[in-house]
């Protein structure tokens, strides 16, 4: 396996799909999109397959799911963990899904469309794989509203705390290397785009959960959340970085569950 993969592997996703409320936030949706007359079913950035496995809890038996990432690790990891009949795993990107599948009844991009650069182009391709009544799905945590009142120093001070921990042993950040997933959109920006796509004007919902430490420093040991919070670090660095900054974070502000939302939407197309 090549080093990249071997990384990806290393600092997977998965140890924080695994908290309760991960599956609370996801199944917010699923119950609302999966069942009856819902068929052809994509899983966009389906990761290392813990909401597919949620999808299939509800899933119609004739109805057929397509899991979609780049990763190859990811899905290397939803192919051993998934084994069933209604699902298949592709390669492949939201920026050319209508390349991938068509006239599909619905499109789910769980915890991943913050990390999409042009937004609005995805959102587009959504709609263009999808048969007018489909539905267009999402969720993340990455939005401007996820911190709730008297949460954002914390927040802040994660990260201050971690850049700090990078000095202490010699390294920084590369400010020029600012991720894309730190362009944080507002509901309402989201609704926008998805009229603009050629969907009906969707309501978009938050919901709101409490993150555990456990929690945190899982999210703070996964690829992408390193590269958007300590761009251009080392991953082992980064992770280590960041659970020696939340040490001292909670530390500073004395929490002991650190509550954030996540923003939820449905939309249908026209
Ligand atoms: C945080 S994980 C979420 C995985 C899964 N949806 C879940 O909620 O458990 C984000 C996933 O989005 C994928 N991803 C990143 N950019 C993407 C893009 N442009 N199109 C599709 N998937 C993308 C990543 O490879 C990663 O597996």
């Amino acid at each position: 396996m090549v080093h990249a993969e071997v990384e990806a592997q290393r600092f997977s996703f998965e140890a924080f799909t695994r908290h309760p409320f991960f599956t609370e936030v996801n199944r917010w949706i699923v119950d609302r999109v999966i069942g009856p007359g819902r068929e052809r079913i994509v899983d966009l950035g389906c990761g290392p397959g813990a909401v597919t496995k949620l999808i299939l809890e509800r899933l119609d038996p004739a109805a057929r799911v397509i899991g979609i990432d780049p990763s190859e690790s990811a899905l290397a990891r939803a192919r051993s963990a998934i084994r069933s009949r209604a699902v298949e795993f592709m390669q492949g990107s939201a920026e050319w899904l209508s390349r991938l599948v068509s006239s599909v009844d619905a499109v789910v991009f769980l915890n991943a469309i913050h990390l999409v650069r042009d937004k609005a182009q995805v959102i587009a391709e959504i709609r263009k794989a999808l048969h007018p009544g489909g539905v267009f799905a999402f969720n993340t945590t990455f939005f401007n509203g996820a911190y709730v009142e008297g949460t954002t120093g914390f927040w802040r001070r994660w990260v201050v705390h971690a850049v700090q921990v990078l000095r202490e042993r010699g390294l920084d950040i590369q400010r020029d290397a600012k991720a894309a997933a730190r362009q944080f959109l507002s509901p309402d920006e989201y609704a926008d785009l998805c009229v603009q796509a050629g969907f009906e004007r969707p309501k978009v919902e938050l919901v709101r959960i409490e993150m555990t430490p456990e929690s945190l420093e899982d999210i703070g040991h996964f690829s992408l959340f390193i590269e958007g919070a300590l761009p251009g670090v080392p991953l082992a660095a980064g992770a280590d970085a960041l659970k020696e900054g939340l040490r001292r974070a909670l530390e500073d502000t004395g929490f002991t569950k650190v509550p954030r939302n996540w923003l939820e939407c449905v939309a249908t197309a026209v």
